[in-house]
């Protein structure tokens, strides 16, 4: 049988399968089955800033009797209305902040008692605001790893691509103030010099980038004339696109990279990992067949490694990376040529 474990974030891993952070992560008995069934690694469901307001807001119309006093004995003490409301609201961001992170927490602590895989924790980052706190009390709950999933749409008229690139730095700089355990980094691939960002982003001492965040994308309802969302779940021809950059970069970049978006079957494990990924992250495979189907990735990565004499991952991994093969420009060909033109 091929050896199919690697390190990934200098972590060990059994194999290069990781489940991806998602709701499929959020509960402890998914954690046990996908273990059980094989995985790698798991990166569980992100904590979001904007799941905090939205536990802010509720908190702000809740019954919870501890909220309630307290509201009550501000508003005896402070007639000013607006002051009020902002102090409350503060109050509040605070309570929700720390009622999140505290079941987040459990939840980590939960899941490393349960299961022994490797554990990689994940905040959902907008801004520097708190994170640094945040990704703490993640080490101190015992999670090996932490991913941070950065993504900016830059949409913002008023800023230029050097502002929004620097927010990545920013974040990463603030978070390893305070961590030692590995940080990764998932990112989108909106930058203007996508390859040189990166490789920047990777000698910042972050120990993986994950390539790429699929983002959520708006569509139109033509009948009811209103925007509503595309397709929430990657379809499986949708690697194509990490495949062209795990390839560019690998061995370019001073950090592991983690291939996400698309990535439904053994075929495709095994083209990232050609390419130089040093493993996989997947989660829309997972809602259509559930866990049941990583077996069968793993056997069909094991059977092809077999039938090419390839006995452990290191054996192919990034054999097809653009720095090893004969006609790099492959990788960069982004025109039809005029040959294909003629296709009507
Ligand atoms: C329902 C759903 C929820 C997700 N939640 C998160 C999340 O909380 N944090 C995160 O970093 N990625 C999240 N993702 C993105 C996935 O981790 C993954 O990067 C993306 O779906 C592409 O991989 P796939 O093609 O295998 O689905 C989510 C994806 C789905 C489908």
């Amino acid at each position: 049988m091929p050896d199919l474990s690697c390190t990934y974030l200098g972590l060990k891993v059994k194999n290069p399968l990781i489940i991806g952070s998602s709701g499929l992560t959020s509960s402890l008995e998914n954690l046990k089955t996908a273990a059980s069934l094989g995985a790698g690694a798991v990166i569980l469901k992100s904590v979001f800033e904007e799941q905090i307001k939205f536990e802010t807001d509720r908190l702000i119309d809740s019954d919870n009797t501890e909220i309630k006093s307290w509201k009550e004995t501000f508003e005896s003490i402070v007639n000013d209305k607006e002051f009020y409301y902002d102090e409350a609201y503060n109050y509040l961001t605070s309570y929700a902040r720390e009622h999140t992170l505290k079941q987040y927490l459990e939840f980590i602590s939960e899941a490393k008692k349960n299961i022994d895989i490797p554990v990689i924790a994940s905040i959902n980052c907008t801004s520097q605001h708190d994170w640094q706190y945040f990704a703490k009390r993640i080490q101190a709950a015992g999670a090996d790893a932490l991913e941070l999933n950065i993504y900016l749409l830059p949409s913002d008229i008023e800023k230029n691509g050097i502002e929004n690139e620097q927010v990545y730095f920013d974040v990463i700089q603030e978070v390893k103030k305070y961590v030692t355990i590995p940080v990764a980094i998932k990112t989108g691939y909106y930058f203007s010099s996508l390859a040189q960002t990166l490789i920047k982003l990777s000698e910042t001492g972050i120990a993986g980038l994950t390539l790429f965040n699929r983002p959520y994308n708006p569509d139109i309802d033509i009948e009811h004339l209103k925007v509503n969302s595309s397709n929430m779940f990657s379809s499986e021809s949708e690697y194509t696109n990490t495949l062209r950059w795990v390839a560019i970069l690998s061995g370019r970049v001073k950090c592991d990279i983690a291939a996400t978006t698309g990535i439904h079957n053994h075929q495709t494990v095994i083209k990232q990992l050609l390419a130089g990924a040093d493993t996989v992250q997947m989660a829309s495979v997972f809602y259509k067949h559930h866990f049941d189907i990583l077996p069968t990735i793993i056997s069909g990565l094991e059977t092809w490694m077999t039938r090419h004499n390839f006995s452990k991952i290191s054996d192919f991994r990034g054999l097809l990376a653009q720095k090893n093969i004969r006609n790099p420009a492959s990788y960069e060909r982004v025109q039809f040529l005029r040959l294909f033109s003629s296709i009507e």
